[in-house]
């Protein structure tokens, strides 16, 4: 092992910084418009924004005539103009335009970055690294679909994204979540990883059946659900998180860590009416129209699973940050798994 390796083998996970290449999550798409709105990613201030055409732009930031913020600004056809004296620059963050140039000045050769951005699935794929991207955005297939409806949660947590995926990793913790039903007695059986990603295979109790139209009450209504067995597989797919319920819910957390001791991220639940194959064959106009009808048909329950989440993901921040040698004691070897994968995708940076 080199030192390199060393070094970043014992360092704390608490403490890891990201391994930026590949794609994060940093908007909907419905909050991006051609209002430039502020994101930030890993320490990185951007400037997100869409152009006269529709299309989406990442810019740092940063005017580099002053160094004030750009999303303070306007659209102006395709490019972003600064709100102090209205530079403007264009997608690829040069300096295009300046309302002041003197016939004799030329316009100053500066150059602000640019990020590879694209809009998929409702959601801004960002790609913070230095280098071009090699990878594929995740990617979530049931986002269209017209068998699955959504439901969408924001995540706003102090803290290191590693206690987020831990979190979501370690089913031993439907303890917290009781009083809102979402799973019961999970078991881990078995672990499969490798460069990218760890998978974790539970066996569970569910209280969700989706078995008849109506059965999508049970999202809302208690007094419905019934407990039953279940596989619940659980991914960490590097940097974000895909979990399966049985056969009826899939959900996605997908991560923008903002900060050491930030992180944010959408959690998107999805219900399937795969079971109901006379709902496929109505006309599509109106498959739709329940789809959309039904989104955030989990809102209640995705909601108080993320209030329950966030309490105790930060706590744990604030106990490390009072006294970072304490050692837990951990039992799910998950985690174990989880934590190597965490420090592998930084290490391959060295
Ligand atoms: S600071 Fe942006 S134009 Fe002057
Ligand atoms: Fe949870």
């Amino acid at each position: 092992m080199s030192s390199l390796s060393q070094t970043v083998q014992s360092r704390d996970v608490r403490q890891l910084d990201i391994n930026p290449n590949h794609w994060y999550v940093v908007a909907r798409s419905t909050e991006v418009t051609n209002k430039p709105i502020n994101v930030i990613i890993w320490k990185q201030a951007i400037a997100l924004y869409r152009d006269s055409q529709g299309q989406i732009h990442a810019l740092e930031d940063r005017c580099p005539h002053r160094q004030v913020k750009l999303s303070h600004g306007q659209v102006v056809g395709n490019e972003l103009e600064c709100a102090y004296h209205g530079w403007r620059f264009n997608s690829a963050g040069e300096c295009a335009a300046v309302p002041y140039l003197t016939a004799n000045q030329k316009l100053p050769n500066c150059k602000i970055r640019r990020y590879p951005v694209k809009e998929q699935d409702g959601f801004i794929w960002l790609f913070p690294g230095d280098v071009e991207p090699s990878v594929e955005p995740l990617g979530l297939p049931e986002w269209e679909h017209l068998n699955y409806i959504a439901t969408v949660s924001v995540i706003n947590s102090q803290a290191h994204y590693s206690y987020l995926i831990e979190n979501l990793m370690d089913m031993y913790h439907g303890h917290l979540h009781q009083d809102l039903q979402a799973w019961a007695e999970a078991a881990l059986q078995d672990i499969d990883e490798d460069d990218n990603r760890v998978d974790a295979h539970y066996t569970a109790q569910s209280y969700y059946k989706i078995d008849k139209i109506w059965s999508i009450s049970q999202l809302f209504l208690p007094a419905l659900r019934r407990l039953h067995p279940e596989p619940l597989d659980v991914s960490y797919i590097y940097p974000h998180w895909v979990s399966t319920l049985g056969k009826d819910f899939k959900i996605y957390c997908l991560l923008c860590p903002v900060n050491e001791t930030q992180t944010k991220a959408y959690l998107i639940h999805f219900t399937s009416l795969n079971a109901f194959w006379r709902l496929h064959k109505l006309p599509v106009w109106f498959r739709r129209f329940i789809k959309d009808s039904l989104f955030g048909a989990a809102q209640k329950l995705l909601d108080g699973l993320v209030v329950q989440d966030v309490q105790m993901i930060e706590e744990e921040q604030q106990a490390y940050l009072q006294n970072s040698q304490r050692r837990n004691y951990e039992l799910n070897r998950a985690l174990v798994s989880v934590q190597r994968l965490m420090r592998s995708q930084v290490e391959r940076l060295g």
